[in-house]
């Protein structure tokens, strides 16, 4: 991929001046020194690569003022700089044009910037999420309620757009909170469809403006696809899904299990979960909106022995206390998966003891930047 115009300076993504190639060995590399010094000898598979143009499923821009609207990322140059961004080769090739005409509309209306120092000013955060497999796209304009937006000539003027994906949802995010990260407190719907929908393998999964989903679905759906090989499950066999999102792991293994429980702290994203098991017809999944140490303090004695635990934490990883809840729970398989590798190694070895470790196994959910998300295989011990 040639490099973005923007690559000198942008903070997005700092890989793209090495060839994909050489970005998959220098992963492979860090899940091999991980392994040395954690001193865990097991069967490192080779990463898994993605298409690493216009995989990026979302992005969260700034507004700044610097003599004049600028709306970009973050410079990785110059301390508190946004880059003016028009254009991203890792998310959409018609974010261009949707960039040129929210920022044109908001300078001819002199909309002032939110100044996250004085607390002064309307506009903070741009939301854009795009569908890959049903390319279909979600905008969403986070600002205070300082100044008031002319809704219909901002929708008119999106909705006239001739882009390659579809405007199917616009919302304004009011956010008055003096936190520096987009607050969903009042989310008002301006255009369109409440959700987005992405098709993955047979599945259809929704996608509000605040739901968290993997950011790569070229990647994803191949990762879940290996999931269900390794799961291997049978008829009678029974699944819980911990920090499960808005289910999709639990979706791609639910067909071959009798059944998937799934556990996930927020509310709201349950809510998407049980609508998709519904739009997908799978009646043999459920879920909990709870926090995983509790569910299974609690619930875990009817969950013992469970055939297949599915772990898939947030980037902090696992606490000691909720290792030792899962050693509790004894179940046969355990496939934990993050996309913090130093996490996932420093968790491990918590399960050893009980658990023989099959393999680790790399993804390039994130290609032109360091990260990468690692998937493990244990069996407990007899
Ligand atoms: C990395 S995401 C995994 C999502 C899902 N497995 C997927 O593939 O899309 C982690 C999820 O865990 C949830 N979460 C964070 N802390 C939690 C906790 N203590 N208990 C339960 N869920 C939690 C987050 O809201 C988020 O949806």
């Amino acid at each position: 991929m040639k490099c973005c115009k923007h690559f000198s300076e942008c903070g997005g993504c700092r890989y793209q001046d090495i060839p994909y190639k050489e970005q998959l060995v220098i992963k492979e590399t860090k899940i091999k020194d991980l392994a040395n010094l954690y001193k865990i000898d097991t069967e490192l598979k080779a990463i898994n690569p993605s298409s690493p143009e216009y995989y990026r499923n979302k992005m969260e821009f700034s507004f700044a003022d610097q003599n004049g609207l600028v709306c970009g990322l973050y410079s990785k140059v110059e301390r508190r700089k946004v880059v003016d961004v028009d254009e991203c080769l890792i998310f959409s090739p018609d974010l261009k044009e949707i960039l040129k005409v929210i920022k044109d509309f908001l300078k001819t209306k002199e909309h002032s910037v939110y100044d996250k120092y004085s607390h002064q000013g309307f506009l903070r955060y741009l939301i854009v999420r795009e569908t890959k497999f049903t390319k279909e796209i979600m905008i969403g304009l986070v600002t205070s309620s300082s100044e008031t937006l002319d809704i219909k000539e901002f929708v008119k003027a999106l909705t006239g757009l001739k882009l390659k994906a579809t405007i199917k949802s616009i919302y304004q995010i009011i956010n008055d909170s003096l936190s520096d990260a987009v607050v969903f407190d009042k989310k008002e719907l301006l255009y369109g469809e409440a959700f987005i929908e992405e098709r993955l393998d047979d599945l259809t999964f929704r996608i509000g403006i605040d739901t968290f989903f993997q950011v790569n679905p070229y990647a994803i759906v191949d990762f879940y696809k290996k999931i269900r090989d390794y799961a291997s499950l049978s008829s009678d066999d029974q699944v819980l899904d911990l920090f499960c999102g808005v289910g999709s792991i639990g979706m791609f293994l639910a067909r071959d299990a009798k059944f998937v429980w799934g556990v996930e702290r927020e509310q709201a994203i349950v809510d998407i979960a049980w609508q998709n098991a519904k739009i997908n017809k799978i009646d043999n999944i459920s879920f909990f909106a709870a926090d995983s140490r509790k569910f299974l303090n609690t619930q875990g004695a009817f969950y013992k022995s469970t055939d297949l635990l599915v772990i898939n934490p947030p980037r902090c990883g696992l606490s000691a206390k909720i290792i030792r809840a899962i050693l509790r729970l004894e179940p046969k398989n355990i496939i934990y998966s993050s996309c913090n590798p130093d996490a996932l190694f420093r968790d491990l070895e918590g399960f050893l003891n009980q658990y023989d470790l099959a393999f680790i196994e790399p993804f390039d959910f994130f290609p032109h930047t360091p990260h990468l998300e690692a998937l493990s295989f244990l069996r407990r011990k007899n």
